[in-house]
């Protein structure tokens, strides 16, 4: 039976939605089933069906977004193939500064083992308080496709 995967989302200024689709798009072109579930407006999903679950996040004024938090929280995410990826204007510069900052604190605090989990750039406050996208649909892109390959392996 084909394996299935959740994408679950929090975004506040769409650059999460957007990585969201594209990793959704990526596992379905290479032959998973994906659910996406926007934790903003849907009802928290039942996990009993999934082996897989995608999590992803904002962060603003140093504050990874709760509901994003809340879910890699629950109990019945112990045992499933978990990745996690975080929008952030701080991995504009450096992915890796920002993946340190705001997700190795919740992955050790929550205790979670993820098969994969990173930061990618997100919308950046520019002069005059506009968001500058910066977003890189591509990075998520070759994430996912990187994902496909870890999840086959570790079957
Ligand atoms: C008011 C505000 C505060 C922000 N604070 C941070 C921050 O503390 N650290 C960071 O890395 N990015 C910060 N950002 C950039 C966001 O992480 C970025 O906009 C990202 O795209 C948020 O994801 P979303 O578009 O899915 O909501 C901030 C953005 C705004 C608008």
């Amino acid at each position: 039976m084909q394996k299935r995967t959740l994408i679950a989302y929090i975004s506040a200024g769409s650059a999460t939605e957007r990585y969201a689709d594209v990793i959704a798009d990526t596992l379905r072109s290479r032959g998973h089933v994906v659910d996406v579930t926007d934790l903003k407006r849907e009802k928290v999903p039942d996990l009993s069906s999934y082996e897989n679950v995608v999590v992803g996040t904002g962060v603003r004024i140093g504050m990874v977004y709760r509901k994003g938090k809340q879910f890699l929280r629950r109990k019945d995410l112990k045992g499933k193939r978990l990745a996690i990826f975080l929008s952030s204007g701080m991995a504009v510069e450096s992915a890796e500064k920002s993946k340190a900052k705001f997700l190795d604190p919740l992955v050790e605090k929550y205790g979670l083992d993820p098969i994969m989990y990173d930061a990618f750039p997100g919308k950046t406050p520019g002069s005059g308080g506009k968001l500058e996208d910066k977003t890189d649909p591509e990075i998520a892109r070759r994430w996912a496709e990187e994902l496909v390959s870890r999840l086959s392996e570790s079957i």
